[in-house]
C-alpha cells in the first residue's frame, strides 16, 4: 500500500474541502493508495502525539460544498519556524523540517499534496529541496499566484464582495450616502477590482495604484447634485494614499509572519473629510465573510479539477510542481516558478481598462 498525505495551509478558503474530496475520490480508483490528512497544516505531523486522519470516500462524502477545511489549517508557524517557548517566557522559532521529513519516512508517506497559497507553497519548495515528494495546489481568495490563471476560492470571494456592493447600493441610494466597502486581497487588488466592475461601484482603490485623495473626491462629487446622490467605493485592505503606507496592526501572535491589514475604509473617510468632502459617509469591512461558507459552483469545479490533476501528478511522480490552470488546460509548474513573482494588478491589465471604460475612478 502507498500512502499520500494531504495538508491544508494558510487561511481557510472556499473550495478546500472540494479539493480534498477530489484527491480522495481519484486515489480510490487506484487499488494501492491510502490517503491521510495532517491536522492543521503540517502541525499534525510535528505534534506529539501525531494528529492525522484517514481520508476515505466515506469521510469526504458531501464535503465539496462545505466551507473551511475538514483537516483544519493554520497560518502560523510551520516546519521551518516552529514556535518554542523559552524559560523566560519569550518565543523563538525552530527549524523542525528535517525531523518532520524523518517522521514522514517513518510513517511510510510516499507523497504529499500541500494545498495552500504563496506562504504554503514556499514551504512546499523548501521541503522539496530537502527531498520530499511534494506537490502544490494553489489556494487563495487573493488570486495572487502568477503561474495559474486563477486560484480556487477567489471567485467565491468576488461573488460575496459583489453581493455586498449590491446591498450597500440600496442603503446608499436611500440615504444619499457614500459607502466604503473594504475587501481583502492583501497586496493584490483583484477582489476589489472584480467586485467594483461586477457591482457597478463608482470608485475602486487598490494597493497597486496608491490613490490621489483629490481625484477620489472629484469622482465622488460628480455623483452628487444639490446634495442628492450616492456612491459606493470598493477599497482593497492594502490600498493607501499616495505618499502614505498600508494600514495594519503588527501581529503579536506567535509564529504569525504577516501584518494584519485593515482600517483603510475608515481612514479614507477621514482623509476625505480633511479635504472638505461633506457628504454622509459610512464604512463596511467585509473581512472574513469573504472566506467563509459554501464555494460557488465555479470554485467547486476548479477545485475538483485541481484535486484530480494533483493526484495524477502523484501517480506520474511529477514532484516539486504545483498544478496550475492555464485555460483550457491544467499544467504542472515548478514550485520555484509558482512562487517567484506575485500576481498583482498592472495598469495594462484588461480589467483595469474595462473599469476605466465604465467610468470607475481608480483614484489616479
Ligand atoms: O491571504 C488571504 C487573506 O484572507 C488575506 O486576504 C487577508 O489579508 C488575510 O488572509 C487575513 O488573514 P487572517 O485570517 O490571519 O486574519
Amino acid at each position: 500500500m502507498k500512502r499520500l498525505l494531504i495538508a491544508t495551509g494558510g487561511g481557510d478558503c472556499p473550495g478546500l474541502n472540494a479539493v480534498i474530496r477530489a484527491i480522495v475520490h481519484r486515489a480510490s480508483q487506484e487499488d494501492d493508495w491510502e490517503v491521510l490528512g495532517s491536522i492543521q497544516a503540517f502541525n499534525g505531523i510535528l505534534r506529539e502525539p501525531t494528529e492525522i486522519v484517514v481520508l476515505d470516500n466515506k469521510m469526504v462524502s458531501g464535503i465539496h460544498f462545505q466551507g473551511g477545511t475538514i483537516i483544519e489549517t493554520t497560518n502560523k508557524g510551520g516546519p521551518f519556524s516552529w514556535p518554542v517557548k523559552e524559560k523566560d517566557g519569550s518565543w523563538t522559532a525552530v527549524d523542525r523540517s528535517d525531523e518532520m521529513i524523518r517522521k514522514l519516512k517513518y510513517m511510510n508517506i510516499d507523497a504529499v499534496i500541500n494545498i495552500g497559497g504563496d506562504g504554503s507553497q514556499e514551504i512546499s519548495q523548501k521541503l522539496y529541496e530537502k527531498g520530499l515528494n511534494i506537490i502544490g495546489v494553489p489556494k487563495t481568495i487573493d488570486n495572487d499566484l502568477s503561474s495559474t490563471d486563477t486560484t480556487f476560492g477567489f471567485q467565491t470571494a468576488v461573488q460575496i464582495a459583489t453581493e455586498s456592493v449590491d446591498k450597500l447600493v440600496t442603503t446608499a441610494a436611500s440615504h444619499n450616502r457614500v459607502f466604503m466597502l473594504e475587501v481583502m486581497g492583501r497586496n493584490a487588488g483583484w477582489i476589489a477590482l472584480n467586485a467594483a466592475v461586477a457591482g457597478g461601484a463608482e470608485v475602486c482603490l487598490i494597493p497597486e495604484f496608491p490613490y490621489d485623495i483629490y481625484k477620489v473626491k472629484e469622482a465622488l462629487e460628480k455623483r452628487f447634485h444639490h446634495g442628492r446622490g450616492f456612491a459606493v467605493v470598493v477599497v482593497s485592505e492594502g490600498a493607501y494614499i499616495q505618499g502614505g503606507h498600508m494600514i495594519y496592526q503588527e501581529n503579536k501572535e506567535v509564529g504569525y509572519k504577516n501584518k494584519r491589514l485593515g482600517g483603510i475604509a475608515a481612514q479614507l473617510i477621514k482623509e476625505l473629510q480633511e479635504i472638505g468632502f461633506q457628504h454622509d459617509m459610512r464604512e463596511t469591512v467585509l473581512g472574513h465573510l469573504q472566506r467563509g461558507g459554501v464555494p460557488i459552483a465555479y470554485d467547486r469545479v476548479l477545485s475538483a479539477q485541481f484535486g484530480v490533476r494533483a493526484f495524477e501528478m502523484v501517480l506520474n511522480q511529477n514532484f516539486g510542481k504545483m498544478v496550475a490552470y492555464r485555460h483550457p488546460n491544467f499544467v504542472a509548474v515548478p514550485l520555484k516558478e509558482a512562487i517567484a513573482t506575485p500576481n498583482l494588478v498592472t495598469s495594462d491589465n484588461s480589467l483595469v481598462k474595462t473599469a476605466k471604460g465604465l467610468g470607475i475612478s481608480l483614484g489616479i
